[in-house]
């Protein structure tokens, strides 16, 4: 059995988080990560409140382990989903796209555990500051939104510089990358990529496809130009994306031919104008199977590993 601070923090099994995922990550999906044993993420990202606290009510009804709502900072309806928090006592809040230091007195005073995600050792040490239990140090092999450092980079100087356990995200998609996480120094891992193969994941057979099919170079980081990179699989939309950037379109209309594109990919699985994010270890995906057997094969491998990995080296 693996212990660590962050199964300790959260009162979770395994030290594995399912990330958050813009339109997709549903009650269902985090419902049964966390009945296996991680910590199940709902998305708060482009949702409705209303539908966002319905989400809720849902996986209550699936789970009664403890499970987290992500949130980013720069919604339009930021207010009222940090009052959701407070109201139906979600247990954990992870949060994206800046600090949520606002919040975050009146999130802890409800008792929620605040970890946020980031990018770098300047956004760790201000969170820290502000209050977070928790941060997710997420690098750039990882699907959505993306920064410039690699994890394996990012995860011991973010761990040299705070004193609150530290989450690795990105690249990680069985437990040889658990295993290496805690090499690094982290004390839990989060992933999204390996999820959105998951049976309870009811996004577009055509994106599982994408992901089945993709290679080690399947995938691309578009939205530089207008700072807010983010990594997909290669597709018609992100080659023409690709391209516009580079050429003398204005960033208005750069800007508006993504709109939409997330559910375009999520929904309809339309190749043409969907954004099918993904992350580098799209590659190592081949087939669907249930949340549940992910964490648990993630797990073990992480524990052999673990158990007998370091006396191959050391004699
Ligand atoms: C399809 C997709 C959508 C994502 N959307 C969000 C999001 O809305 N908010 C967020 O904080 N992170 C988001 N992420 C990042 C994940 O929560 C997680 O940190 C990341 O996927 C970990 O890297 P991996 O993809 O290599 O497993 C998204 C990732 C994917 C693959």
């Amino acid at each position: 059995m693996i212990k660590t601070k962050i199964t300790e923090l959260l009162g979770i099994k395994y030290p594995l988080i399912q990330g958050g995922m813009a339109h997709i990550s549903d009650a269902a999906l985090a419902g049964a990560v966390s009945n296996a044993g991680g910590l199940g993420i709902i998305t708060s990202v482009n949702r409705d409140p209303d539908f966002l606290k319905k989400e809720i009510e849902k996986i209550r009804k699936i789970t009664e382990k403890p499970f987290g709502v992500n949130i980013m900072m720069q919604s339009p309806d930021i207010e009222k989903t940090a009052q959701i928090i407070v109201d139906e006592g979600v247990p954990v809040v992870t949060t994206g796209a800046g600090s949520p230091a606002r919040f975050m007195d009146m999130w802890n005073k409800a008792g929620a555990k605040v970890i946020p995600v980031i990018a770098s050792v300047a956004m760790a040490r201000k969170v820290e500051q502000a209050g977070a239990c928790a941060i997710v140090a997420e690098g750039c092999e990882s699907g959505g939104h993306v920064g410039e450092m690699t994890t394996m980079a990012l995860v011991p100087q973010v761990c040299d510089n705070v004193n609150i356990p530290v989450i690795a995200a990105g690249g990680i998609a069985d437990g040889r990358g658990v295993a290496a996480s805690f090499m690094l120094g982290a004390e839990g891992v989060q992933i999204g990529t390996r999820f959105l193969t998951a049976d309870e994941c009811l996004i577009h057979q055509n994106y599982k496809n994408l992901i089945f099919k993709a290679s080690d170079i399947s995938t691309v980081v578009t939205g530089k130009r207008l700072g807010h990179p983010v990594r997909s699989i290669k597709t018609p939309f992100s080659r023409n994306y690709s391209k516009s950037e580079y050429s003398s379109i204005s960033d208005e209309e750069l800007e508006q031919s993504a709109v939409g594109a997330l559910y375009k990919a999520v929904a309809e699985g339309n190749e043409k104008e969907g954004c099918f994010l993904a992350g580098q270890v799209a590659g190592m995906l081949t087939h669907s199977e249930p949340a549940s057997e992910i964490v648990k094969s993630i797990m073990d491998q992480t524990e052999k590993i673990l158990e007998g990995g370091c006396k191959r080296w050391v004699k």
